[in-house]
């Protein structure tokens, strides 16, 4: 990688992030237009102009990089640095009017993710980093919590978008959810996994985990968290890999904790999952 510290990439990356964020909170509750990508997974025409707005931006300020973006706006040649962009994290919460939703665009350089910017409109929150430069909320320096029992730490997860059709309670979450809720002090759904992870970063919770994630759901939020002192792994505690879809982000402290849990099997007695009664 040619030396850079991407105070240049950060810098567009919350500027496009915020512009679609106010385009988004703009049509908040009002865009009614949805299609279905599966029985679950909708996409919104907000999706779509958010996502254009990010391409043609991104485009115009880096020309010679690629573009992946969730709704198929960008473009692959195989170029050393890659865009990650989601344009509406937390889609359904969006077309319900349930206000949690975020705008996610990460770098990736030379294989390694090294600028992200996660922002919330509804709050005015940016989640960025860059590599070196520490997490920062606002523009301020944050991070990770110092929490290292499960019982003190508030966790968040999701879940894919088939869990309605995927029996196995490790595979839909349905496993580790019932474990993690018996022992943590709370468990969070909110239902945009890029800002559950952000939050992390910037001490705001102290662990994440989810599997079925797609690279523009975590690659911007995984900067904010391995910046702000944390850690991002896969569920047996490897290096994450974008294309692998799951993963678990937390303060450090409570890693090897929450990765115990995550390779027990089955669900605690007295909690029942689909097929069972
Ligand atoms: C979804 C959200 C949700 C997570 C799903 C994601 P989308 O992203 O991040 O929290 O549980 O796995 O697919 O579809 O709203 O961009």
């Amino acid at each position: 990688m040619t030396p850079n510290s991407f105070e240049r990439e950060l810098e567009v990356a919350e500027r496009v992030a915020r512009e679609a964020g106010a385009l988004l909170e703009e049509a908040f509750g009002k865009s009614r237009e949805v299609e279905y990508k599966g029985r679950i997974d909708l996409v919104t025409e907000m999706d779509r102009r958010s996502e254009d707005l990010i391409v043609g931006r991104l485009r115009a300020a880096f020309p010679g990089d690629d573009i992946w973006a969730e709704e198929g706006g960008g473009g692959r040649s195989g170029a050393e640095r890659v865009w990650i962009v989601d344009p509406i994290d937390g889609t359904t919460n969006y077309a319900h009017e349930y206000p949690v939703f975020s705008v996610s665009i990460g770098l990736q350089a030379a294989g390694r993710l090294v600028v992200g910017a996660v922002f919330n409109p509804l709050l005015d929150d940016m989640y960025s980093a860059r590599h070196g430069g520490g997490a920062l909320l606002n523009g301020r320096q944050r991070r990770v919590t110092e929490v290292d029992t499960l019982e003190r730490a508030l966790l968040a997860t999701g879940f894919a978008y088939d869990v309605s059709t995927e029996d196995d309670p490790e595979k839909n979450n349905l496993g580790p959810f019932a474990r993690f809720i018996r022992r943590a002090q709370a468990v969070r759904r909110a239902g945009s996994a890029s800002l559950a992870i952000a939050k992390v970063g910037v001490g705001r919770t102290d662990g994440f985990w989810e599997g079925g994630l797609h690279a523009w759901d975590m690659a911007a939020a995984m900067v904010v968290v391995e910046e702000g002192g944390g850690r991002v792994t896969d569920y047996r505690g490897a290096a994450p890999a974008l294309e692998h879809r799951e993963l678990v982000a937390t303060n450090g402290r409570l890693h090897a904790a929450m990765l115990e849990v995550l390779g027990m099997r089955g669900v605690p007695t007295g909690v029942t999952t689909r097929g069972e009664n």
